[in-house]
């Protein structure tokens, strides 16, 4: 896989909200010859998530929702989950499609940790709270999820907003935005206790 394909992961409730105008100035950033797949999640509601990892007949999807969030996230180099702060994590949308990256990895015949092992990781989001450190949890699960599949992480990029479009008065979110993809993304590694 040489070229690079990103994925963006919408976990918003609602549309054009914050995070996704946010991710949209990123992404105008991509080089031309980056493809770039988005994908609403409250669009494309995935169903409830059932622990099904130890289940002899557990098979890899092949219609719906999950097949379409499974197929897009192993065709990307890159996936970026875009998603507000909802109580200082990910918004549920969000938490879900992570989720079933838990039956993924156990999938019969996708090897999908393997797979993702060396990809890259990246985060954007919206808050309200004038403290970007009441994101680190967001972050730590992103940084922390990204170390256990052996993925690269490219950080998450912060913009502050609470109804849709006051991100775009947020300068200094809009000025990150515009080298936020071309930054290293070094192998993620879990915090040192
Ligand atoms: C369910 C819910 C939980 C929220 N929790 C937080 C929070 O913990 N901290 C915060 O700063 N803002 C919180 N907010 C505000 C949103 O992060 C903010 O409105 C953001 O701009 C929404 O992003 P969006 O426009 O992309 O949907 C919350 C909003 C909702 C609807």
């Amino acid at each position: 896989m040489s070229r690079r394909r990103f994925l963006f992961v919408l976990g918003s409730s609602r549309s054009e909200g914050n995070t996704e105008l946010l991710a949209r100035r990123a992404a105008e950033q991509l080089p031309a010859d980056v493809e770039q797949e988005w994908i609403s999640l409250a669009d494309h509601p995935l169903p409830d998530f059932v622990d099904l990892r130890h289940d002899a007949d557990h098979e890899r999807p092949t219609r719906g929702e999950v097949a379409l969030l499974l197929d897009a996230t192993l065709a990307a180099t890159d996936i970026v989950i875009a998603s507000p702060l909802y109580w200082y994590s990910v918004s549920g949308h969000t938490k879900r499609y992570l989720d079933y990256w838990s039956g993924w990895l156990r999938t019969p015949g996708l090897d999908f940790k393997a797979t993702m092992a060396g990809r890259t990781l990246w985060g954007v989001t919206a808050l309200s709270d004038d403290e970007p450190v009441v994101a680190d949890p967001l972050i730590g699960t992103l940084n922390n999820s990204a170390a256990y599949m052996k993925m690269r992480f490219g950080g998450v990029l912060l913009g502050n907003g609470s109804k849709p479009g006051d991100v775009l008065n947020d300068t200094e979110a809009l000025t990150r935005a515009k080298t936020f993809f071309s930054a290293e993304a070094p192998l993620a590694r879990f915090p040192q206790p």
